[in-house]
C-alpha cells in the first residue's frame, strides 16, 4: 500500500526559494527522503506538486478513493500558502475522510500573523510545524504510527 505525499504552492521552487525560511534542499531531495523514510515501513510513496487548488484537491480526492480500496494509507500534506486560505481543501479533506498529517517546513507560528490560522488544521489527523523538511519524514512515521495502531 502506499502513502500520497503531497505539496502544493511554490514549493517546486524548494531549495532556492527564501533558503534561510525553508533550506537548501530540493523538492527532488524531500521525495528521496519521503520514498527511504517509507520504503523503510513497508510502504511506496505517490509524490506530487501543484501549484493549483483544483489540481491538489482532485488529488485529495484520488487518496479518498484509493484508502477506501485499501490502496493507500493516508496523506502527508504541505498546503503552502492555501493553508491559510483554502476553505476549498478543508472541506476535501472531511469529505473523503482521508486522514491527512499536516506539514510545514517552517514553524508559521513565529511568522506573519497571517501564517498563524490553518483552515486545514481542524480537518487534520495531526500537524508537524517547524522541524525542517524533517517534517516530511516524521509525518510519514507520525501517520503510519496513527493509522495503523
Ligand atoms: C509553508 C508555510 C506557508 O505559510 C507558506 O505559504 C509556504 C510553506 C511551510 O512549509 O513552512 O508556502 O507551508
Amino acid at each position: 500500500s502506499s502513502i500520497m505525499v503531497l505539496n502544493g504552492p511554490n514549493l517546486n521552487l524548494l531549495g532556492t526559494r527564501e533558503p534561510e525560511t525553508y533550506g537548501h534542499e530540493t523538492l527532488a531531495d524531500v521525495e528521496a527522503m519521503c520514498r527511504d523514510a517509507a520504503s523503510a515501513l513497508g510502504y511506496d510513496v505517490e509524490f506530487y506538486q501543484s501549484n493549483h487548488e483544483g489540481a491538489l484537491i482532485d488529488l485529495i480526492h484520488e487518496a479518498g478513493s484509493k484508502m477506501k480500496k485499501g490502496e493507500l494509507l493516508g496523506v502527508v500534506f504541505n498546503p503552502g500558502a492555501y493553508t491559510h486560505t483554502s476553505i476549498a481543501l478543508h472541506d476535501a479533506i472531511k469529505g473523503t475522510d482521508v486522514p491527512v498529517i499536516e506539514v510545514h517546513i517552517s514553524n508559521v507560528h513565529a511568522r506573519e500573523s497571517f501564517r498563524h490560522h490553518s483552515y486545514i488544521s481542524p480537518a487534520a489527523t495531526g500537524i508537524i510545524v517547524g522541524l525542517g523538511v524533517q517534517g516530511y519524514v516524521l509525518g510519514i512515521q507520525g501517520l503510519v504510527a496513527k493509522v495503523t495502531n
